[in-house]
């Protein structure tokens, strides 16, 4: 039975992510660290939790020594839009959590997984079908970290044998906690409106495709890379994974099959249409099917009717 450590579990990926992990796992075998409010309603209640500032290495070995950790989920970032608004801030979270948390596997021994993103990619990165091994020279900061977290954790792995494995995670649409700060949010905030009654503003053109995942298959690929048998890895760090492709146009029509009166309006944000058009339109996943499995199981359609299935619930 795994013992894991969460580092920033109380943001979009983690909220959910912990739950799953308790699931499958026990309560008491997930330690869910906690640094930034807001905290996720009932969090000290449901199960074991760690006030983890990732930048401080102490607080992360600590934890991990007390409470016999063996698996490390860090998914400590800033986002692209907000990184590239505080390029420093981007760089020092992104990049101190990481070493951090490497530095505490090496020494106590521990897996660890750390999210890559679509946004390791770059503008002369082929855009469809994106190899999983091809040209990466992203032109953000969020992207350079990410490229960064995947040559050191490879690194960790063939120097020091840590059991490093992470996926490219491309916009993740849930409906539980919002994301911030990223170039992929309006893919859920539009949801939201459409549920509230309210109008969507746009803040990315028409026609540009994105690569983009529903919750639970995300949550699929953490669990199910860090459970991969490992003599079937050719890559590690990190594979590419995706289910659905599509512009705002696409994720508009699905959500007016539902709300015939739902409207949609464009007011381009630069900074971040700029950052999606440096991104890929859709990437070749089949080393991810082939090594360990990889299977979405929600494309577009499904992934509306849930979201708003839920956000019913959630919001009226
Ligand atoms: N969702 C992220 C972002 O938009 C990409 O991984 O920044």
């Amino acid at each position: 039975m795994k013992k894991i450590l969460i580092v920033g579990s109380t943001g979009q990926i983690g909220s959910e992510l912990s739950i799953r992990l308790r699931s499958i796992y026990g309560r008491d075998n997930v330690i869910c660290g906690f640094y930034t409010p807001p905290y996720p309603e009932g969090f000290f209640d449901a199960g074991p939790t760690a006030e983890i500032n990732s930048l401080h290495i102490e607080q992360i070995a600590e934890a991990v020594k007390k409470n016999k950790i063996d698996t490390i989920y860090n998914l400590v970032a800033i986002l692209s839009a907000t990184a590239e608004k505080h390029p420093k801030l981007g760089w020092d979270v992104g990049i101190g959590s990481l070493m951090n948390c490497l530095d505490v596997a090496k020494e106590y021994n521990c897996a660890v997984f750390t999210p890559s993103s679509i946004g390791a990619f770059g503008p002369n990165t082929p855009k469809n079908q994106t190899p999983q091994d091809t040209v990466q020279r992203p032109n953000t900061v969020y992207g350079i970290t990410k490229v960064l977290g995947e040559l050191v954790s490879d690194y960790y792995y063939e120097r020091w044998k840590v059991d490093t494995r992470s996926v490219r995670f491309p916009g993740i649409i849930s409906s539980m906690t919002l994301p911030g700060g990223g170039t992929t949010d309006y893919a859920v905030d539009i949801y939201y409106k459409a549920v509230q009654g309210e109008d969507f503003i746009c803040p990315i053109q028409a026609g540009t495709f994105m690569d983009m995942m529903y919750m639970p298959d995300a949550l699929d690929a953490a669990i199910n890379i860090m459970e991969a048998n490992p003599d079937k890895l050719v890559h590690r760090n990190s594979f590419n994974v995706a289910s659905m492709s599509f512009d705002p146009e696409m994720i508009y029509s699905s959500i007016k099959k539902q709300y015939p009166d739902f409207r949609m309006r464009y007011a381009i944000d630069p900074l971040k249409q700029s950052i999606a058009d440096s991104w890929p339109n859709c990437l070749d996943d089949s080393c991810a099917r082939e090594e360990w499995g990889w299977h979405p199981n929600f494309d577009l359609e499904r992934t509306t009717a849930d979201m708003i299935k839920q956000l019913k619930i959630k919001l009226l």
